[in-house]
């Protein structure tokens, strides 16, 4: 076996072309070369120069971990490791028993400022990490992708694409989308990550609180702003009555009837009502049901 060379350097500029800005290491800093590491984990180092992370000593952003190197820069410092000739448990590896605050904190030293939301995401706060849905060595034999592939792999699902990454987890929520009524996610129509931001905290629009947003990006005549709005539209967004994935239900509708949609709400009618059923089409009288310009009843 050969002897590692690794070494704390006193005095080396990095530019940090990423981040615009130059910093002097700092006298302990730690630098690894990934050829060390290569004496015994040829095939990763190979592969891993395939990976948009293998540019991180060029980018001078290694640094932000506290260690140079591009190996280094996620697995930390190898001291121990290069002091017991490898093995198990002896380096930093991201598995199942690392905290996932420490998984995430690593990944974040970089990846902060464009995830700044994380630890608040529903992800985040359940213990899910960035290694769950994110691969940084490719795997044996494969071209490099950014997100892991569902192992549970839905049958009409493509596999380079980012909602093939939720199917491990979602497994109910790819049955909603088994519905005839659905969102053509099969399709490639859209993908989970249309209407959601797996990085951000449940009170963003993509998550959680108001869901206006994305839906009227394609829907546009849905959003209004109408001179008479239905007050639940507005307050508490499509899915007072819908279903965003799939139902069996016409038009995606939480409820089987259109009348049960509005009874769910509306237990005070007109008198001249009361002849309604839950058959009724209130749709056919209210077809402005979104919101409308001309009548405060959404009457045709
Ligand atoms: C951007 C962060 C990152 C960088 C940089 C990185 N790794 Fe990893 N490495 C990981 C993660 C995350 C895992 C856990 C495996 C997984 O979840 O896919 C891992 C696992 C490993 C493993 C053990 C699992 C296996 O595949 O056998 C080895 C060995 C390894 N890395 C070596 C290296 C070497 C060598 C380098 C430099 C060429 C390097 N890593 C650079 C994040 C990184
Ligand atoms: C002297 C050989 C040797 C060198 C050099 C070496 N490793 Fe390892 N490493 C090993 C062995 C052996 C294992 C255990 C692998 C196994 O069981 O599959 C290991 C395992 C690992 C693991 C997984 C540890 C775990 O707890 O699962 C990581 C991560 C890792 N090495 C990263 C690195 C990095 C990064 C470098 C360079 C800085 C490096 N290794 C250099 C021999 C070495
Ligand atoms: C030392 C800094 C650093 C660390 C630590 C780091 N990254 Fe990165 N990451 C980068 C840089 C730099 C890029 C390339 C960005 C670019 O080209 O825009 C990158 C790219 C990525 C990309 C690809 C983005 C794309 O455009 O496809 C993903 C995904 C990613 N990192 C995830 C992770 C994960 C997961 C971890 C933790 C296991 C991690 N990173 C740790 C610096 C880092
Ligand atoms: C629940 C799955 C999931 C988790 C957990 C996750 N990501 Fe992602 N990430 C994705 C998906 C999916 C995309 C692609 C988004 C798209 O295609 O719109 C992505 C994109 C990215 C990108 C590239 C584009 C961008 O938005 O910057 C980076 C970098 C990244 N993630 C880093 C991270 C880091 C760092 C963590 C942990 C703090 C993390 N991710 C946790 C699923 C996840
Ligand atoms: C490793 C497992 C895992 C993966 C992979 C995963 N998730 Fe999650 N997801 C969870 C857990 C755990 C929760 C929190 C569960 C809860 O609050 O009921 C969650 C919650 C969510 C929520 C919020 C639910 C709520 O009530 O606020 C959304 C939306 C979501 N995930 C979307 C995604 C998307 C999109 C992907 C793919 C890019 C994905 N998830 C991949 C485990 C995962
Ligand atoms: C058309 C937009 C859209 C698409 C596409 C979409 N979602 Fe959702 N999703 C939503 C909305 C809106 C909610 C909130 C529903 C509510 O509050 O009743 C939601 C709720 C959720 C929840 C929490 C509640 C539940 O039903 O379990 C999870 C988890 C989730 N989505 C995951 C996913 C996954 C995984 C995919 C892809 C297979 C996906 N979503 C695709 C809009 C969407
Ligand atoms: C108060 C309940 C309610 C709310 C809230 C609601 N809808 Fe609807 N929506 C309906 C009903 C009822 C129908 C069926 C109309 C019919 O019977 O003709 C419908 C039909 C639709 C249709 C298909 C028919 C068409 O007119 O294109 C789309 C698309 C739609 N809604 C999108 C949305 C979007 C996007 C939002 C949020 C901005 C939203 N809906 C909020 C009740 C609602
Ligand atoms: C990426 C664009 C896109 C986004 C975002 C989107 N939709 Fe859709 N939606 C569509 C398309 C396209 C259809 C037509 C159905 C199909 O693909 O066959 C549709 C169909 C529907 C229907 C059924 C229409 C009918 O005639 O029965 C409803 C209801 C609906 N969407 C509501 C929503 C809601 C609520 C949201 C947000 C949670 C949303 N959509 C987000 C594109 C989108
Ligand atoms: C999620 C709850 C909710 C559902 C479901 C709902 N509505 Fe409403 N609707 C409201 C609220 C809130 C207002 C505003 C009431 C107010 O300002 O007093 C409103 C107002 C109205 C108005 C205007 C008259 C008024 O009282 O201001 C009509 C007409 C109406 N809804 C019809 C319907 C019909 C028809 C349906 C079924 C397709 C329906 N609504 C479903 C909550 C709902
Ligand atoms: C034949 C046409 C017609 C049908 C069908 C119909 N409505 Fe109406 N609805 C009206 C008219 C017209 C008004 C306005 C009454 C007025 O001027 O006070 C109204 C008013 C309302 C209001 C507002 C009540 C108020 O005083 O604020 C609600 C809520 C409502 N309808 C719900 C429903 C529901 C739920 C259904 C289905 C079960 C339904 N409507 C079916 C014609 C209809």
């Amino acid at each position: 076996m050969r002897v590692r060379h690794w070494e704390t350097i006193a005095l080396v500029f990095v530019a940090m072309l990423a981040l615009g800005v130059s910093r002097a290491v700092a006298a302990d800093e730690i630098v690894v070369d990934p050829e060390e590491c290569a004496a015994c984990h040829e095939d990763q180092v190979a592969a891993f120069k395939m990976t948009p992370h293998s540019s991180l000593d060029s980018q001078g952003l290694a640094h932000e971990a506290g260690v140079t190197g591009s190996c280094a820069a996620c697995h930390g410092d190898p001291t121990q490791h290069f002091e017991e000739g490898g093995g198990v448990g002896t380096i930093f590896a991201f598995g199942p028993d690392s905290l996932p605050s420490e998984v995430n904190g690593t990944c974040l030293t970089c990846h902060g400022d464009s995830h700044p939301n994380f630890a608040s995401s529903s992800h985040g706060r359940m213990g899910v990490t960035c290694v769950d849905c994110h691969q940084v060595h490719p795997a044996e034999g494969e071209a490099w992708s950014a997100l892991k592939k569902g192992d549970n792999f839905h049958s009409s699902l493509d596999a380079d694409r980012a909602s093939d990454a939720c199917q491990d987890c979602h497994g109910e929520v790819f049955a909603q989308f088994e519905f005839n009524e659905r969102h053509r996610l099969q399709e490639g129509v859209l993908e989970c990550t249309t209407c959601h931001d797996p990085h951000e905290a449940q009170t963003r629009t993509m998550l959680g609180g108001f869901r206006q947003d994305q839906c009227v990006t394609c829907h546009r005549d849905k959003g209004g702003p109408f001179v008479f709005e239905h007050g639940s539209v507005k307050a508490e967004g499509c899915v007072a009555c819908h279903t965003p994935h799939g139902s069996p239900n016409r038009h995606l509708l939480a409820f089987q009837n259109v009348a049960e949609t509005c009874f769910s709400c509306h237990a005070v009618l007109p008198s001249f009502h009361s002849r309604f059923t839950l058959e009724t089409q209130c749709t056919s009288c209210h077809s402005a049901i979104h919101g409308s310009n001309f009548d405060p009843f959404f009457l045709k």
